[in-house]
């Protein structure tokens, strides 16, 4: 019999429990495709007694992860744990200490000790895998290391966490405020423990920092990011943005630029027709441009049992085959740290703010634009109160200094109540 290949599993929660699931009733299948076994030798998580449905009993068991990843008889240490510190990263060192392969789904703690664990792993002569670190089901980061290798990439960009994008679509369909969607997807669990990962842009963050390093060959720098959650997102400007041919999602663009490498996870305005405009719910998608290929689109589920699992077993797969890629597409020691660039490239911008109903308003808010060097495209104005009236403008590209001066000096004008709303419309 061939040699089969030996799995020790830390992490026994939604994900973990999907690849004993796959493994179980995929190993012929497993075993067809790879040309040898694919078998689970021991597992390790909090708790031993709790009721996961799904039959252990074959399995040794670790109560510590450490020790478990150090077992002499697992050839990879697959890691399902999550959170940066800790248990998830104490074991991940002690794995590529002792020699294992390792298949992650930690999108923290690749985004935040990437470069150290990648390159212990290839001194160690091991390789880190972690398909199911991004967008859940989608083999994005095997599509960027493998199917566009030979491309030179000029951009990345996806919607990359599900939970806002439902939040955002709820918002939209039912009319609701940001706030009673916010509740109503933390009762129905659809939020990480910490809200905040989710709905503070951090996940997704983490996630573009990722696939940054992959597509432009540098070290993974989560600090560097340019994070806007989406919490400031109204229902007003989801309407009204609705209202000029836009959706708004928390999207996530990675570029290099002549000023340096830019990351971005914002709230964005993306034209109401493209693919990213037409995404509802859960689902991701991310887009990925390279000088060769033009644009790809892949869209599918970016979280959940199922598909976070399928692409553990999709790395888990590549190494029973013996295919060893590394980390981030090209040797650790090759990546190189990357200029943050401090301003992003310029952009249309979308203005929503209050004026007061008096002759000239329109035409001061106007002349600051002129004079900041901003031209407008299209405006509109709505139904008005009794001292005021809602106002929309879709400028030309401008940079976002440029509007910061020209938010600045909107207040000096005397016309607009409150604080404009100025949110980036990306090209797509
Ligand atoms: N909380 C994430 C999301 C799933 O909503 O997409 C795991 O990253």
């Amino acid at each position: 019999m061939t040699t089969p290949l030996r799995l020790g599993i830390a992490g026994l929660g939604t994900v973990g429990v999907g690849i004993v699931r796959i493994v179980q009733k995929h190993a012929d299948l497993l075993e067809k495709r790879a040309g040898r076994p694919v078998q689970i030798v021991a597992v390790s998580a909090r708790s031993k007694t709790k009721n996961r449905d799904v039959d252990l009993s074959a399995y040794d068991w670790e109560d510590s992860p450490v020790t478990l990843a150090k077992r002499e008889d697992i050839d990879v240490f697959v890691e399902v744990i999550g959170g940066h510190e800790g248990p998830a990263k104490d074991a991940t060192e002690a794995a590529i200490a002792s020699g294992k392969d390792v298949v992650s789904a930690n999108k923290a703690l690749l985004a935040i000790h990437g470069q150290a664990l990648a390159e212990a792993a290839e001194a160690a002569g091991r390789v880190i895998r972690f398909e199911a670190a991004v967008a859940g089901g989608i083999p994005v980061v095997k599509s960027l290391t493998e199917g566009l290798a030979g491309n030179e990439i000029t951009r990345v960009m996806g919607v990359m966490n599900g939970s806002c994008n439902y939040i955002l679509t709820r918002m939209q369909d039912a009319g609701l405020t940001y706030q009673a969607v916010f509740d109503e997807a933390n009762q129905l669990g659809y939020l990480e423990a910490d809200p905040e990962l989710d709905v503070g842009g951090i996940d997704a963050g983490h996630k573009l920092a990722l696939l940054a390093s992959i597509a432009f060959g540098t070290q993974v720098d989560f600090d560097a990011v340019e994070l806007e959650g989406i919490g400031s997102v109204t229902i007003e400007d989801i309407n009204q943005a609705a209202d000029m041919g836009y959706k708004i999602k928390l999207l996530g663009v990675a570029q290099m630029t002549g000023r340096g490498l830019e990351q971005r996870m914002s709230p964005c305005l993306v034209p109401d027709s493209s693919p990213l405009g037409q995404l509802a719910g859960g689902t991701n998608m991310v887009v990925l441009e390279g000088d060769a290929v033009s644009q790809i689109v892949l869209r599918g589920p970016g979280a959940g049992e199922g598909p976070t699992a399928s692409a553990v077993m999709g790395d888990v797969m590549d190494i029973a085959r013996g295919m060893r890629v590394t980390t981030f597409g090209q040797p650790a020691s090759t990546l190189r740290k990357a200029r943050a660039a401090r301003a992003a490239v310029a952009a249309p911008y979308y203005l929503r703010m209050q004026l007061i109903d008096k002759p000239g308003a329109l035409a001061k808010v106007a002349h600051v634009l002129g004079e900041a060097g901003i031209s407008i495209d299209r405006m509109r104005q709505y139904d008005h109160t009794d001292t005021s009236a809602p106002v929309l403008i879709v400028t030309h590209k401008t940079t976002r200094s440029a509007l910061d001066e020209a938010l600045t000096q909107f207040k000096a004008t005397g016309v607009v109540v409150g604080d404009p709303v100025a949110i980036r419309i990306e090209a797509v």
